[in-house]
């Protein structure tokens, strides 16, 4: 039996762990920023190699200015926290999404993150912020028209591989195992066109409670898994 290869996680439920304990919801993404350092921490034992999280996506610019301006600067502040484990630990670190909505301060600390991490190998972590599925599409169907507008692409030769170039994901093997914490069954416009093989696991615990035995358990029930592609059972 073999473990995840790429684990991408929707960590949802921050708000409702701060509503429980009657504390504003900023409270509850400040205790969940705290719990990714210990899920990329499981990883290389549990033969993860890579790690996407979902931190924002692009539908989050509805909610109030004070919970936006609150989780752009929480962004800042794990940055500047983390950067030195990041690095000790060897974990190389990505950030997809569009850039462009976001502050170029923070865009300049990604960027950063990023060089900092370039050379390293042990966890490929992945950050989606102001991350949507659709948009990433979009984008890259721009890009991909633009591509055939200055003739260095031919429309027949588009296939499947063609498109996944243009992704933001474009280095990164497909999610094995997604999963989405809270209770919510829904993908929430996350990773659309590279899961269209993922295995799924909606799980109840609210993301700041998520712990590594619980990750390494999910883990674990991925192998058992037969991951047919549309064939016959092996
Ligand atoms: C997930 O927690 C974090 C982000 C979407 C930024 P939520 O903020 O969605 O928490 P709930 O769903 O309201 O509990
Ligand atoms: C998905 O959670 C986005 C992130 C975890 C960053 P949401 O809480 O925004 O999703 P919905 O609104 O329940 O679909
Ligand atoms: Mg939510």
């Amino acid at each position: 039996m073999t473990g995840p290869r790429h684990v991408a996680i929707i960590m949802d439920g921050n708000g409702r762990w701060a509503t429980q304990r009657g504390r504003p919801r900023l409270f509850g993404h400040h205790a969940g920023a705290r719990r990714v350092r210990e899920i990329v921490e499981a990883c290389p034992e549990l033969g993860v190699d890579y790690l996407t999280i979902f931190a924002f996506s692009t539908e989050n610019w509805k909610r109030t200015q004070a919970e936006v301006a609150g989780l752009m600067s929480l962004f800042r502040r794990y940055i500047l926290r983390e950067t030195k484990t990041l690095v000790a630990n060897g974990v190389r670190v990505r950030f997809i999404g569009d850039r462009v909505r976001l502050d170029d301060s923070l865009v300049g600390m990604m960027d950063e993150l990023e060089r900092l991490t370039e050379n390293n190998t042990s966890v490929h972590l992945t950050i989606a912020i102001n991350y949507g599925g659709r948009d990433e599409v979009t984008r890259a169907t721009k890009r991909l028209a633009e591509e055939v507008a200055a003739g260095r692409l031919d429309p027949e030769t588009v296939d499947e591989e063609t498109l996944p170039k243009f992704l933001d994901t474009c280095v990164l093997p497909d999610p094995d195992l997604v999963i989405r914490t809270s209770g919510e069954a829904r993908i929430s416009n996350f990773l659309l066109w590279q899961s269209a093989y993922s295995e799924y696991e909606f799980i109840d615990t609210l993301w700041p409670d998520f712990r590594a035995d619980e990750f390494a358990k999910l883990c674990d029930a991925y192998g058992a898994r037969d991951r047919r592609y549309g064939g016959l059972r092996a």
